[in-house]
């Protein structure tokens, strides 16, 4: 599947077989993750993939649906560099489309309002000085939701607003 392809296909899916997933494709979606444009070229991201069903299940707190996910991908930040927002949010979409290109559901959970945060860095042993960005569930999909999108020519716009 090209990029154009999986961007189009990418949706939010929620539903999972509980099926596990390689370690080479979990390495391969990190993988996209890392190599996303960041600000002055900080990288300041970590990932902790999770695949553990105790800690799977824990974590499934702040959304029962994340249950049946194959991993759940800790997404770490930096907050003292300037765009670690930017940053991540741009981390988490090109895992999100190499998630789907491999044919895997995943979604975003949440931002870094979390209210979950502290406990979850505990949980995952984050350093103090770093913030849990969000999670991003990745499993084997049920079902592929349909989603409604704006089109393009209501969005676009040519030389002026
Ligand atoms: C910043 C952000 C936070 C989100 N948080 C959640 C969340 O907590 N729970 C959830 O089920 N979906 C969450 N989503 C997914 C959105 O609901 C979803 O992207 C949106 O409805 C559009 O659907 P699509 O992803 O299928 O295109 C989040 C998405 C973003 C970008």
């Amino acid at each position: 599947m090209d990029a154009l392809e999986a961007i189009r296909k990418r949706r939010s899916v929620r539903k999972y077989t509980g099926e596990p997933i390689p370690r080479e494709d979990l390495e391969k979606i990190v993988d996209a993750g890392r190599l996303a444009a960041t600000g002055s070229n900080t990288q300041p991201w970590d990932f902790i993939v999770v695949t553990n069903r105790a800690m799977i299940e824990k974590l499934k707190v702040a959304s029962e649906w994340m249950d049946k996910a194959g991993a759940i991908i800790a997404v770490v930040m930096d907050p003292s560099s300037r765009w670690w927002v930017e940053d991540g949010a741009a981390a988490v979409e090109n895992m999100l489309i190499a998630a789907t290109a491999l044919g895997y559901g995943s979604c975003w959970l949440e931002g870094y309002t979390l209210p979950w945060e502290k406990e979850f860095e505990t949980l995952l042993g984050v350093p103090l000085e770093k913030r849990l960005l969000t999670l991003v569930p990745v499993g084997v999909p049920v079902e592929w939701p349909a989603k409604w999108k704006k089109s393009l020519t209501e969005v676009i716009h040519w030389e002026k607003y």
